[in-house]
């Protein structure tokens, strides 16, 4: 089956990169020369998607709007989440956008560089096993508390069956060092998950309640990913993607007198 959709929530405050966020969507800020979502979606056209599902405020919508003619190949939905509830309940909004086939969920403040997009990677493993499955990898274990945390119950080479989900667990309790990377290829079964799930961690619909339920079903696999992976929802991660995209462009020249 062809994976044709993707949701990319793109509704959030982006609190920690105030002020520039009061001003300018955390999803438009640059990386080099181009707008950091831009990375994202030529990563979704490169792995062969379609449609891309926009959940946005409604503050933002007119941020985006531009997008349609930038990106001709690509058709543009929005769907607007009024109230900040979640990631999960960020996807749930995008229901009906999705409709009845598997879908990608793109965050887009997770820059992945990788000649073979981390998604056609992700839709490649669908393609054999044909259950939801989302990328992960390792992290050293005082970062765990910033990520979803799977715990595993078998691995295949790179590909895991997940057995539990945590949301942002303290380090101490946290169930392994692998960590939900944000990529995820999803049934839409995960839809009548969500709409089951209750309020978790900061009273939000948490997405990773959800894959626990599918991890407890047997029904979800980690896929650990090739590539490198940037957060730009934060400052370092924002200036260490810059860096990186800096120097593949314009050589180790930009360090000149910094370092
Ligand atoms: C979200 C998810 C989390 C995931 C992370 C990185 O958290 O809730 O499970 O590990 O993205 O992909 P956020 O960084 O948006 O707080």
């Amino acid at each position: 089956m062809q994976i044709t959709k993707a949701v990319i929530p793109a509704a959030g405050l982006g609190t920690r990169l105030r002020p520039v966020t009061d001003v300018l969507p955390k999803e438009l800020l640059p990386v080099v020369t181009k707008p950091s979502l831009y990375l994202v979606l030529e990563e979704a056209l490169k792995s062969g998607l379609k449609e891309i599902i926009l959940v946005v405020s409604p503050a933002k919508k007119s941020f985006f709007e531009h997008l349609k003619e930038v990106f001709p190949k690509l058709a543009f939905q929005f769907v607007i989440q009024k109230e900040p509830k979640g990631l999960g309940h960020a996807v749930l909004m995008a229901d009906q956008a999705v409709g009845p086939n598997p879908f990608m969920i793109l965050l887009p403040d997770i820059i992945i560089d990788h000649p073979k997009p981390v998604c056609l990677q992700l839709i490649k493993v669908f393609q054999k096993i044909n259950r939801s499955v989302n990328a992960t990898e390792r992290v050293p274990r005082d970062q765990v508390s910033l990520y979803g945390v799977y715990e595993m119950a078998s691995r295949e080479g790179r590909l895991h069956k997940a057995k539990r989900v945590v949301e942002k667990p303290p380090p101490e309790k946290a169930l392994s060092d692998f960590v939900v990377t944000g990529r995820y290829l999803f049934t839409p079964d995960i839809f009548e998950v969500l709409k089951k799930t209750p309020p978790g961690r900061n009273g939000e619909i948490q997405l990773a309640d959800a894959m626990n339920t599918l991890a407890g079903r047997g029904e979800l696999y980690a896929y650990e990913f090739e590539g490198l992976h940037m957060d730009i929802g934060n400052p370092v991660g924002l200036i260490r993607a810059n860096i990186y995209f800096g120097k593949k462009e314009y050589g180790k020249s930009i360090y000149q007198g910094l370092v």
